[in-house]
């Protein structure tokens, strides 16, 4: 790694999976940008408590749905930071919806900030990351699971995993690896918004531990794929889901 102490900026941290991820990673001493668009208090919230239990982190508002965000909140990590090591692309959203019945308004969204927000941030890293730098993309096992209703979300991750392969062969003999992580249901706002308790019900059913994931089931996986450890794994989807698919 570049830095004596290294650096992460973790996209979507204010909440759900991205705050945890980021509280996984300050465990490891790893000093975090939280990036945030809607919730401030919640990053600085996040950004206190791992203060408060020795670590180091900073905020940084970027809504990601703008083009021009990715090397704002880049050059903003950097101006904190001195220099990144890794990038944790975590932010996302979905509308669940038949492709029929999807507006102009939900394409655009899923796209911007599901697909186009996370290649300009792999380009930055391309650009910035130095040898033992890391890249970490949140998927999702839906993508192979084909269900009705999920085809545009599942689209634009499918299009993550593709550049995930074909990167860290880009950037394997800069000695940066690329992976990405392909969460089953966690029991976020993100998952839960909507859905009945039958629905969850029958949902935690898809798989053989009958529960939700935790967003601690999947930031162990990025912590390790973050760390030294994982220096020999580039270019893989891991699909923590509990055995869903
Ligand atoms: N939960 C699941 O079941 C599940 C399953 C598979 C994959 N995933 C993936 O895991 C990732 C995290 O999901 P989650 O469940 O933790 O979601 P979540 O609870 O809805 O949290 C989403 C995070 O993304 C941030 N965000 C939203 N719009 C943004 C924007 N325009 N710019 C920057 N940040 C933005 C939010 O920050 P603000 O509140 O500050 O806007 C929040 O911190 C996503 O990529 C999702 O696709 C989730």
């Amino acid at each position: 790694m570049t830095h004596e102490t290294r650096t992460a900026i973790v996209t979507g941290a204010s909440r759900g999976i991205g705050a945890e991820i980021a509280r996984h990673l300050a465990a490891d001493g790893i000093r975090v940008a939280i990036n945030y668009a809607n919730s401030p208090n919640a990053a600085e919230a996040l950004a206190a408590e791992i203060t408060d239990a020795g670590g180091q982190a900073v905020t940084i508002h970027a809504d990601l749905a703008d083009p021009a965000a990715p090397v704002a909140l880049f050059d903003a990590a950097e101006a904190a930071f001195g220099g990144i090591d890794i990038l944790v692309n975590n932010a996302g959203m979905m509308v669940f919806s038949p492709l029929e019945e999807a507006d102009d308004a939900q394409i655009d969204a899923q796209v911007a900030l599901n697909l186009a927000a996370p290649i300009r941030l792999m380009r930055e890293a391309s650009r910035r990351l130095s040898e033992g730098g890391r890249i970490v993309n949140l998927s999702t096992s839906v993508v192979g699971l084909y269900q009705p209703g999920y085809g545009l979300y599942a689209a634009t991750k499918a299009g993550i995993e593709a550049v995930t392969h074909i990167l860290a062969k880009e950037l394997g003999p800069k000695g940066i690896t690329v992976n990405a992580v392909a969460p089953g249901p966690v029991g976020t706002d993100f998952f839960l918004a909507g859905k009945s308790d039958a629905l969850v019900e029958q949902i935690k059913g898809m798989n053989p531990f009958g529960r939700l994931g935790t967003p601690e089931d999947i930031a162990r996986v990025v912590r390790f794929l973050a760390s030294d450890e994982a220096e020999w794994i580039s270019g893989q989807v891991i699909r923590a889901n509990g055995g869903v698919i």
